[in-house]
């Protein structure tokens, strides 16, 4: 993997030599004046002639003249209409670190232009932000073809010095959100990994690896899930050589007798389609068809990480959606784990059926507080709503806002769309309880519909990401295939509602 920048901290006060040297300009590229006047004098004269304003994540990019100590000053503007959300800390921080190369060292004041010491926790932010940017998956990329045209290996910075006004509160913050920036990635590493490394068995041993960071591993294996009578998932999995996996993690920081939050995951490590095979045309993206099991991953190393005060369950479903002679046929009538029996109309609608025996175990085992489940369900949600916003489906109304304001804040976007009775009448089954298609109108709905035949009376919420997983727009804080979404809006969701400090 591409080697990350490592983050320093330092006092405000001190005075730093060579390297670049960043600051954060506010209104008409206004900056601290603690910087002194050469300082103050370079950026007035460089401002007017680029015409900078300090607009949010503008850059006045200024090679120093000798009479100041560093080489190079990088002036970010933080101005904008609204004031910044979280989110645009991040982006502030991979906006910087995309401006320095060859492994330069950077110091970043971090200082408002009225003076003001930056929040340490938006100074953590922005730390956070350079390692979501340098995130690469490079792995299968061999040293000559890592090469730019100028025959150099690319690089970020080496280091970030944060000047902050207070460095132990700094510190402290950030090593919280370099646990979720470390869940974050984890997601995108599983979700970039190739479908011939990254099968069922082999993606369930390296959940186990999270038993380091404090999270209870639990795999379930065939006979075990034969024995519970997952049908539904088991049909699924039937056309691979490749055994299915329900991955259950426990992160127990909470009181011992507090119900556990619970997140549930679709874990098709590859989606062929099976039978009702899908087209050749970019079926390579299938790879990432366990985006939302990923989500889960990521979140549960988070929250373990970040030593969070709560008790989290998270369940994967992990099976190949792939097509020989025994695998399941348009049809066939599965009965799930919890008796509905389910037509099985189109083999490529598999997630549900994953995910309905994950979400049916998830709430008989555990009662939790709620389930949330992430799945990249459908394309239908990507005609629906772009890859800028996740599909929200939910039974309660107060989980449904607290997601979309998780969604606000960490910038990992939700759009909450519709269920009810007229919904779920069109997956009514003409041989069985149910069919697993509703036909090509409201496709997500349909989906989502299906999904809530399995969760009981537990508030639960399901996020389609098919739009926003993988394949999304790259942004000042990533740049890579997979986005590992999801992970940082359930960490906001836990840290806004549901620790016990
Ligand atoms: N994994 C796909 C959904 C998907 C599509 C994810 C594109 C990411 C990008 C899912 O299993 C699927 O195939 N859904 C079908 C459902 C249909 C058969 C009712 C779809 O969306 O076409
Ligand atoms: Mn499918
Ligand atoms: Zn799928």
């Amino acid at each position: 993997m591409a080697s990350l920048p490592s983050i320093a901290f330092a006092p405000l006060g001190d005075a730093p030599a060579g390297g670049v040297l960043v600051v954060l300009a506010g209104e008409d590229g206004r900056i601290a004046e603690s910087l002194g006047e050469a300082v103050l004098a370079l950026v007035k004269k460089a401002a007017s002639i680029a015409k900078f304003k300090g607009r949010s994540l503008s850059v006045l990019d200024i090679v120093a003249p000798s009479e100041v100590a560093v080489d190079r000053l990088l002036v970010v503007g933080t101005h904008g209409k609204e004031a910044p959300r979280e989110e645009d800390w991040l982006k502030l921080g991979g906006l910087i670190a995309s401006k320095v190369k060859g492994g330069a060292s950077v110091t970043l004041r971090c200082q408002l232009a009225d003076g003001a010491a930056l929040e340490p926790r938006l100074a953590a932010l922005i730390g956070a932000g350079a390692l979501l940017r340098a995130y690469d998956f490079d792995r299968y990329k061999t040293q000559s073809s890592k090469k730019d045209e100028e025959g150099e290996t690319p690089k970020l910075p080496g280091t970030i010095t944060l000047a902050v006004g207070d460095v132990e509160a700094a510190r402290a913050a950030f090593a919280v959100e370099e646990a979720v920036a470390a869940g974050t990635m984890l997601a995108r590493d599983l979700v970039n990994e190739p479908a011939n490394v990254l099968g069922p068995v082999e993606y369930a041993e390296r959940i186990q690896e999270l038993a380091r960071h404090g999270i209870d591993v639990e795999v379930l294996g065939e006979p075990e899930l034969k024995a519970l009578k997952m049908n539904a998932l088991l049909g699924v999995a039937q056309g691979s050589p490749r055994p299915p996996r329900l991955v259950i993690m426990r992160w127990n920081g909470g009181p011992d007798d507090e119900a556990p939050v619970a997140f549930v995951g679709k874990g098709v490590v590859f989606d062929t389609g099976g039978i009702s095979i899908k087209p050749a045309g970019s079926m390579e993206d299938m790879k990432g068809d366990m985006g939302g099991s990923a989500a889960v991953v990521g979140v549960m190393r988070a929250l373990a990480g970040r030593n969070a005060k709560v008790n989290a369950v998270g369940i994967v479903g992990l099976v190949e959606n792939a097509v020989d002679g025994k695998a399941q046929r348009p049809g066939d009538i599965v009965t799930a784990m919890s008796g509905t029996t389910i037509e099985v109309l189109n083999t490529d609608a598999e997630g549900r059926l994953v995910l309905a025996d994950a979400l049916w175990y998830c709430q008989d085992r555990f009662k939790p507080k709620f389930m949330v489940n992430l799945a990249t369900l459908t394309g239908a949600i990507i005609v629906a709503l772009g890859h800028h916003h996740a599909g929200l489906f939910s039974n309660n109304d107060e989980l449904a806002e607290r997601l979309l304001s998780a969604g606000k804040t960490s910038g990992e976007k939700l759009w909450r769309m519709p269920l009810g009775p007229e919904y779920d009448k069109m997956i009514e089954g003409k041989f069985a309880d149910i069919k697993n298609i509703g036909g090509r109108a409201g496709g997500s709905i349909t989906a989502a519909q299906l999904l809530q035949r399995f969760v009981n009376d537990v508030p639960w919420a399901h996020l389609d990401i098919a739009g926003t997983a993988m394949g999304s727009p790259a942004n000042e804080y990533n740049q890579s295939w997979a986005s590992g979404y999801g992970v940082r809006l359930l960490n906001q969701l836990v840290a806004d509602h549901y620790q016990s400090a």
